[in-house]
């Protein structure tokens, strides 16, 4: 049986986190990092983990820890050959593992991405926004936010 494992990423691991993300960053509902300068920023700013399946990199997935305590639930990415197997709500779940006792959570997603939202939504996420051209790219984004005071 094939096993799923998260590793957390350092700056060796850029170009392998770099090679998944180029087989995204094409949709438009996905707005990726495409170069090393990008993706070493990103490595600085959020905890990032590669995920592997048989211990082959398949995907990445990466929080951020924001002032309060709020945590961005920023990246995830799974391999298109990798995708419908479960692979992302295992990524979700793992990082809950980790910071699903913060008292504020969000995500930022396309309104299209029915897979992202539908997940989130799963774990008591709720949609509390929608930001029109929200990364320059002229596509809106939907807010999910898990908040323990509500
Ligand atoms: C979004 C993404 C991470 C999902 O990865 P994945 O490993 O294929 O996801 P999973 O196999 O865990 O499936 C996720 C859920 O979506 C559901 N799903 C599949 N196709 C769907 C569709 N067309 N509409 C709605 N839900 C769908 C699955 O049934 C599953 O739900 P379940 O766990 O309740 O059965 C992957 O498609 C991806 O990397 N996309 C590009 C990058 C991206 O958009 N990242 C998210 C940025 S916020």
């Amino acid at each position: 049986m094939s096993e799923i494992t998260f590793h957390k990423a350092t700056l060796d691991d850029v170009d392998a986190y770099l090679a998944i993300e180029q087989k995204v960053i094409h949709l438009r509902m996905y707005s990726g990092i495409s170069d090393r300068e990008e993706a070493r920023e990103d490595f600085a700013t959020n905890e990032v983990y590669l995920i592997k399946k048989d211990g082959v990199v398949i995907g990445s997935t990466e929080y951020q820890i924001q002032e309060g305590g709020i945590v961005y639930m920023s990246g995830l990415v799974i391999d298109p050959d990798f995708q419908g197997l479960g692979i992302a709500r295992k990524a979700i779940e793992f990082r809950l593992s980790l910071v699903g006792d913060a008292k504020r959570m969000y995500v930022v997603t396309h309104p299209h991405n029915s897979k992202v939202i539908g997940m989130y939504l799963s774990y008591g996420f709720m949609i509390e926004s929608w930001k029109d051209d929200y990364y320059g790219d002229g596509e809106p984004r939907l807010i999910l936010v898990f908040d323990r005071s509500k």
